[in-house]
C-alpha cells in the first residue's frame, strides 16, 4: 500500500505484488455483421496485463479500442479468441456466471453515465443496491468511496450541479463500489479540460497504488499514456502494431503511427534552421544519436573525438523526460576519414546508443 498520495511505485516493482497476469487476451477477433456488411473491428489480438499494472491502449478513432473494452466486459461477444481475467475464462461463462463476474470488471465512461435523478451518494450506492448489499454496509462503503475520490461534501448533490471532473470522480467511485479486480476506462478523460484530466489521472494512479488495482486505460491521447501508464499497446485497424513498457515503446517507436503519437508530446523533429544548415551540404556525415536513461550523463562525444581521428560538430541537441527516464537526441556532423568515422559510429553503437544517418557527403 502507498503511504502517501504520491505513487511510490518504481520501475522495478510496477508489475504488482505477485507479478501474476490479471488480464489475458488470446487471439481475440471481433467481426460486426450487419446484414451483408461485415466489419472486422479486432483482428487476432493477443495481450497480457499484469496484476497491479496500469496498461494503456492507444489508437486513433475507429482503431477498435471500444470494441476491445466491450469484449473485455462481455458487452460484445468475441467472434473468436479467449479472454481470461484473474485466471477465469470469461468467454466461456454462462449468462448467470457472467452477471456475477461483471461486478469485478468495472468501467468508467467518457460521458460519465450518471443517473441524473439520483444524488452523488445514490449513484455510488446504486451498484451496491443491485448486488444486494445491506443498507448499513452501503452507507459505510459509499462514504469511504466518496472520501477516496474527494467528494465527501457532495454526497447530497445531484450530477447536474457538478463539474465534469467531479462527475468523473463520481463515475470512478461508482466503478469501485463492488471492489473490482480490474478497472476499464474508455476515454475517461476525453471530455475534460487538460487540468481536470491531470487531476483525474492522478486520482487513477493513487487508486492503482492504494488498492493495487489493475487499470486498463483506453485513449487516443498520448499524454494520458505518458502520464500514468506502465505499459502501452498501440492499436491500428484492429491490430496491435507495437507494445511494451511505455518508456521503451515511446523512446524507440518503430511504426509510423507510434512515431506520430510520440510527436504529439515529444519533439523529435529537427528544427527548420538546423535542417536548412544540413541541407547546404559540405563534407562530413550527419548523424542523430538517440540516448535513453544513464547515457544522458556520459561524455560520448568527447570520447570519440579523443579515441578516433574525427571531428564532431554538434548541430542540435535536446533532452526530454518520459516519466522519470531522461532521453534525448543529438545531431552531430562527423568529419574525417571515412573509416575513422565508421569506427567512431561503431563505438557509439557499442555504447548502446541508437544511431541514425541523416546525410553522408564525401
Ligand atoms: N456495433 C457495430 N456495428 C458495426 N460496426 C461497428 C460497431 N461498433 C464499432 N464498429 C466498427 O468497428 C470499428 C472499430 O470501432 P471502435 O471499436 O468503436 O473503435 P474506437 O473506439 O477505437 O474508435 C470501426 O470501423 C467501427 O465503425
Ligand atoms: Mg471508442
Amino acid at each position: 500500500m502507498c503511504a502517501s498520495s504520491v505513487c511510490q511505485k518504481g520501475p522495478l516493482v510496477f508489475y504488482g505484488k505477485d507479478g501474476g497476469v490479471m488480464i489475458s487476451i488470446k487471439n481475440l477477433t471481433k467481426i460486426y455483421q450487419n446484414g451483408s456488411q461485415s466489419v472486422k473491428a479486432l483482428d487476432n489480438i493477443s495481450l497480457h496485463i499484469k496484476k497491479g499494472e496500469i496498461a494503456g491502449i492507444i489508437g486513433y478513432s475507429g482503431a477498435g479500442k471500444s470494441s476491445l473494452v466491450r469484449c473485455l466486459n462481455m458487452l460484445e461477444k468475441p467472434t473468436a479468441g479467449t479472454i481470461t481475467i484473474d485466471n477465469r475464462e470469461i468467454t466461456s461463462l454462462s449468462d448467470e456466471e457472467l452477471r456475477v463476474a461483471r461486478r469485478e470488471i468495472a468501467m468508467v465512461f467518457q460521458h460519465f453515465n450518471l443517473l441524473s435523478s439520483r444524488t452523488v451518494f445514490g449513484n455510488v450506492a446504486f451498484p451496491l443496491e443491485i448486488a444486494g448489499v445491506p443498507k448499513r454496509e452501503i452507507k459505510q462503503r459509499v462514504e469511504k468511496l466518496l472520501s477516496l475520490v474527494g467528494l465527501v461534501d457532495k454526497a447530497a448533490v445531484y450530477p447536474a450541479q457538478l463539474s465534469g471532473g467531479q462527475k468523473q470522480r463520481v463515475g470512478i467511485a461508482r466503478a469501485l463500489a463492488n471492489d473490482p479486480k480490474v478497472l476499464l476506462c474508455d476515454e475517461a478523460t476525453s471530455a475534460l479540460d487538460p487540468e481536470t484530466t491531470k487531476s483525474i489521472l492522478k486520482l487513477l494512479k493513487d487508486i492503482n497504488c492504494q488498492l493495487d488495482l489493475t487499470i486498463l486505460i483506453i485513449t487516443h491521447e498520448m499524454k494520458v499514456i505518458t502520464e500514468i501508464c506502465d505499459t502501452v499497446a498501440v492499436l491500428e485497424n484492429g491490430s496491435i502494431i507495437e507494445m511494451g513498457n511505455v518508456v521503451d515503446v515511446f523512446t524507440r517507436p518503430q511504426h509510423p503511427t507510434t512515431r506520430a503519437f510520440v510527436q504529439t508530446v515529444i519533439n523529435t523533429e529537427i528544427p527548420e534552421p538546423v535542417r536548412q544548415h544540413i541541407g547546404q551540404g559540405g563534407d562530413g556525415k550527419v548523424i542523430r544519436i538517440s540516448f535513453i536513461g544513464d547515457h544522458t550523463e556520459k561524455p560520448v562525444i568527447s570520447r570519440i573525438v579523443k579515441k578516433f581521428d574525427v571531428d564532431a560538430n554538434i548541430l542540435y541537441g535536446n533532452i526530454d523526460h518520459l516519466q522519470d527516464t531522461p532521453f534525448g537526441g543529438l545531431i552531430i556532423k562527423l568529419t574525417g576519414q571515412q573509416d575513422d568515422i565508421a569506427r567512431a559510429e561503431e563505438y557509439l553503437a557499442g555504447q548502446g546508443l541508437q544511431i541514425e544517418v541523416i546525410t553522408n557527403e564525401h
